[in-house]
């Protein structure tokens, strides 16, 4: 018999969504890995043992007993799209939005990105924090273990740093693992408007750099890895300067991902497979060929649902048919101040569900397993297999299906991150 510091027992579901550390593509989305009156055992953090009650607690001995009394148990979330760190909010634009004006007016009209650029670049280190963490809180309690956070709000050397500082603190702090992703090209600062390209130059020369050896003196150096992003879309950055800026990153070292037909197809999506980056973000304007692409390739399509239901659309990227073309697909929530103030997981799932036509596997394989693959961390989170960090969350139902079919409520009973509950 082997020693475990925690075993979880009597699961009406264990739901692992098992992969090998692979991404699940096509019709493997469809499995979710369910073993009825399932239990893991957990020592040092990770996963020591999955199985049923029985063999758990035949192979296993353990002071700490959790009896899940029949409840369903799953991988916890990884959210991998968020731009969690920010300073004050968007609400008058939010009334803006319900009146009729549209995002990229909004954006083009000084607001959305860069009024909050303008708010987070007067706001202190401890305030970003302290505002970021209550985020944090917030999608620990919708059962996320894992996310992405994207610097983007400051748009200039020192803010863009003063961000990647706040995220290292977060990570330091708060039990959720973090991502962290380099996305100085969110917005054209207003500085630059004049003449966008110099700020592309800026980029390319300097604050990517800066932001690699930043990096690698980083606590999450050798822990995860460093992404970055670009916004490819009409009034942000074009083909060209989102090549550029790609290009230059990899050269660096940096994984890639990027914001891509989120309202305009540009060709970003082409662009970024053919780079090799790990995932492409929105897909909402992907073409006919470019699903092919992705199809072929190592990259995960991520959609975002929670973005075209926080702006009341109807048109939502066409998940079904990415899953049908034999895509690896994830979902994030993009939580941000403007295009998707949504903390929860389990609400893009529901959305996802609705307007995408994902089946609650789908929908859950793409939360867990494939959006950990989507920030390079299918290795070690997303699915409860023996080896992997012992992140999960206890649900109050004894149907999986239940969390993508409910919405509004909260489902969560308990969430565990590397084995503690938290
Ligand atoms: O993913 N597309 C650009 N970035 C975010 C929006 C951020 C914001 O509006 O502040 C997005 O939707
Ligand atoms: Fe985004």
């Amino acid at each position: 018999m082997q020693d475990a510091d925690l075993i979880i027992h009597n699961t009406g579901q264990l739901v692992t969504c098992a992969s090998g550390g692979k991404s699940k593509r096509g019709a493997e989305m469809l499995d979710v890995g369910i073993i009825g009156d399932g239990a893991v055992a957990i020592a040092n953090g990770n996963y020591v043992g999955v199985g049923t009650s029985k063999t758990i607690l035949q192979d296993f001995h353990s002071d700490e007993l959790v009896d899940a009394e029949g409840r369903v148990v799953c991988p916890g979330f990884v959210d991998p799209h968020t731009h969690i760190v920010f300073a004050g909010d968007r609400l008058n634009e939010f009334e803006l939005k319900i009146k009729g004006a549209a995002y990229l007016e909004i954006l083009a009209n000084g607001g959305g990105i860069i009024s909050t650029v303008k708010q987070t670049r007067e706001a202190s280190v401890e305030s970003l924090v302290e505002q970021s963490l209550a985020r944090l809180d917030k999608m620990l309690a919708c059962g996320t273990t894992t996310c992405e956070i994207k610097t983007g709000y400051g748009l200039d050397s020192a803010t863009e740093l003063k961000m990647l500082e706040v995220i290292v603190e977060l990570d330091r702090v708060h039990p959720i693992t973090i991502v962290p992703t380099f996305l100085a090209a969110h917005a054209v600062p207003p500085e630059f408007n004049e003449n966008p390209d110099k700020y592309v130059d800026l980029i390319c020369d300097n604050m990517l750099s800066t932001a690699w050896k930043w990096f690698v003196a980083s606590d999450f150096h050798g822990q995860v890895p460093f992404f970055c992003d670009v916004f490819c879309e009409q009034g942000a950055f074009s083909l060209d300067q989102s090549r550029r800026i790609l290009e230059t990153a990899k050269g660096i070292g940096f994984k890639i991902k990027a914001h891509v037909d989120q309202f305009t197809n540009l060709g970003g999506a082409r662009l970024a497979i053919e780079i090799g980056a790990t995932s492409i973000d929105h897909l909402d304007a992907i073409s006919d060929e470019e699903v092919d692409l992705l199809a072929k390739s190592d990259t995960i399509g991520m959609v975002i649902p929670t973005e075209n239901f926080n702006a009341g659309k109807t048109q939502y990227a066409n998940a079904r048919k990415l899953i049908d073309s034999g895509c690896a697909v994830s979902l994030s929530t993009d939580y941000n101040p403007g295009s998707a103030p949504c903390p929860s997981q389990p609400m893009a799932m529901a959305i996802s569900c609705r307007y995408q036509k994902l089946l609650p596997s789908e929908a859950l394989n793409a939360a867990t397993i494939n959006a950990a693959c989507s920030i390079g961390l299918g290795d070690t989170v997303g699915s409860i297999e023996v080896g992997k960090r012992a992140d999960l969350a206890i649900f109050e139902t004894y149907d999986y299906r239940q969390i993508a079919y409910e919405f509004g409520g909260d489902l969560v009973a308990a969430v565990y991150c590397g084995g503690v509950a938290v």
